[in-house]
């Protein structure tokens, strides 16, 4: 094992309603491995700010409030719930706005240097899956296992308003599609930790594929743990 501490690490990077959230938690429960949502920790971070009415673009202060984010993860039902300062704020954390502010405050490089050791501190055995933008190509550049997953912005704008309707939050298709390619554009022009598949990623376009089908792919891929 390439991985940290010998501790194998399955990355899933890729852009938002790509599904790597989906097969990565169904990826943690057939290795029987922790799960690290790395996006919720900035869609937390983001909503801490608004709380504590911090500008988005004041990059110190975040980094101060990220370095002590008071932040719980758990899973329940296989669903994560997520905790910050004691309040729930799993349901509140999924809006497209949220994603939006997460993906602002995620473009500042002290708020990421502040919250790299948070995010390796899941590296624990028996093994880590995790999902996010630059899992493979960063946080956990040294994993054994790493797939990069995309599919086309509409596809993936449908992806998520399914998401969120069966979540209760109702949004407008057209203005999703929207808001998910000016995400993307500034996910991968940022300069620092640009959303990019790691060189030895499995690069997979789930645009005409199923996720049981991309399941089966990565499953393959992690085929001899
Ligand atoms: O994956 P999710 O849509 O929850 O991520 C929300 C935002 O957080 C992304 O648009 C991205 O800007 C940021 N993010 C990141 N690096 C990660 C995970 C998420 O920059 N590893």
């Amino acid at each position: 094992m390439k991985s940290m501490n010998n501790i194998p690490v399955l990355t899933i990077d890729g852009p938002s309603g790509s599904g790597k959230g989906t097969v990565a938690q169904l990826m943690a429960k057939k290795l029987g491995w922790h799960y690290l949502d790395s996006g919720a920790i900035y869609r937390v971070l983001a909503q801490a700010a608004i709380k504590h009415n911090i500008d988005l673009n004041d990059e110190a202060k975040l980094a101060e409030i990220a370095h002590d984010l008071d932040l719980v993860f758990s899973l329940e039902n296989d669903d994560l719930k997520v905790l910050l300062e004691g309040e729930n704020v799993s349901i509140l954390i999924r809006s497209e706005q949220a994603g939006n502010a997460a993906s602002k405050v995620a473009s500042l490089p002290l708020v990421r240097a502040a919250l790299l050791d948070r995010q390796r501190d899941f590296c624990q055995l028996p093994g880590l899956v995790t999902d996010g933008r630059d899992m493979g190509t960063v946080v956990f550049q040294h994993a054994e296992y790493k797939v990069f997953l995309t599919a086309s912005a509409e596809v993936r704008a449908e992806r998520r308003y399914k998401q969120l309707k069966e979540k209760g939050i109702e949004s407008n298709l057209s203005a999703l599609i929207t808001e998910i390619s000016e995400r993307d554009d500034r996910d991968s022009q940022r300069e620092v930790a640009p959303l990019r598949p790691a060189s030895d990623a499995l690069v997979l376009d789930s645009t005409a594929m199923g996720i049981e089908a991309v399941f089966e792919h990565v499953s393959t891929l992690c085929a001899e743990v």
